[in-house]
């Protein structure tokens, strides 16, 4: 293959069926759903590496408001790596990004290598366990759990912002629109106490964001969303200093798939409160 062959252009709708290849090809849990969710916002970086007519990577950076961009999608067809693609795309990506506060995203074990090379650093660690479907009688207090409402987005919005760093808007918006039964806010003396959100993926329902602040309702919060996703295996990306949670995880019969390193370039203005952050919403939204 001759690099100087290989074209980088934005990613538009037209080529959808492509970036999907490469996700699904790679075993990764989007749909066309999330893929169209990034390109569709002409806020966002959306680039492709093209070589003659054929897409063979893609990345994006998800602008989070004007203050983060979170970097996401870095893929490379397998018959194309180890030649320096990945390197083009996040060049052009991060020069798009270079005047940005934040520049954020959750590296897999072998992203984390190029990354390195653009002077990204270690922030935290993730763990991502699955399962198969199951049913989970000990609910706890349930009742506390109210399905979010169109009413409850800008609180909710509030409280995201405030544990993951920046307002994620169109994020939880998107969320709430596209999936919304499994939407679910735990309120306690009026105010929010935890937050669970979840997506219907590829090969897994995935449980995340979920936000709250201690383990007793965090486990609530997933426990409702186990139960909703009882036809498809499950996913869930646990911080790892949440030790409880993946031990109590773990005795239900999860088990650990991969982990994820959540990485910085430059300074990391806006860390939001990580100790609230139970599940993340996913390695591509943070
Ligand atoms: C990670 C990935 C995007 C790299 O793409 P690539 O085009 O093969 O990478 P490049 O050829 O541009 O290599 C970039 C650098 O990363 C490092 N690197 C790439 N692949 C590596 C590997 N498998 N093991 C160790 N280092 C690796 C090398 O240091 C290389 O730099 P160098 O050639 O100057 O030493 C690709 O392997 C991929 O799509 N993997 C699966 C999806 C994934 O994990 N994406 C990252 C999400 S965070």
């Amino acid at each position: 293959m001759r690099l100087s062959d290989v074209i980088i252009r934005p990613i538009t709708m037209s080529d959808l069926s492509g970036a999907l290849r490469l996700s699904s090809e790679q075993n990764w849990n989007q749909t066309e759903k999330e893929w169209s969710f990034m390109i569709q916002n002409p806020l966002n970086t959306c680039l492709l590496a093209d070589y003659h007519g054929k897409i063979i990577g893609t990345t994006v950076a998800i602008n989070y408001s004007n203050d983060m961009a979170w970097i996401s999608m870095v893929l490379v067809d397998k018959v194309y790596r180890g030649q320096g693609i990945s390197k083009l795309l996040l060049k052009q990506v991060l020069e798009s990004t270079h005047s940005w506060k934040s520049v954020k995203l959750d590296a897999t074990a072998e992203g984390q290598n190029v990354y390195k090379q653009f002077n990204f650093i270690d922030e935290l660690s993730i763990t991502r366990l699955t399962r198969e479907p199951m049913i989970y009688t000990d609910v706890g207090d349930d009742h506390l759990m109210t399905p979010v409402r169109t009413e409850d987005l800008a609180e909710i919005i509030g409280y995201d912002q405030l544990v993951f760093g920046v307002n994620r808007s169109r994020l939880i918006t998107w969320l709430h629109q596209e999936f919304s039964k499994n939407a679910w806010v735990l309120k306690r003396n009026d105010g929010i106490a935890g937050i669970v959100m979840g997506r219907e993926g590829r090969n897994y329902n995935h449980i995340g964001p979920v936000m709250a602040s201690g383990f007793n309702d965090a486990a609530m919060l997933i426990k409702k969303l186990i139960n909703q996703f009882n036809h498809k295996p499950i996913v869930a990306d646990v911080l790892n200093d949440k030790e409880e949670v993946i031990k109590w995880l773990n005795d239900i019969g999860f088990s650990k798939q991969r982990t994820f390193v959540r990485m910085h370039q430059n300074d990391n203005p806006w860390p939001g409160n990580p100790k609230q952050q139970y599940l993340i919403c996913g390695p591509e939204f943070g």
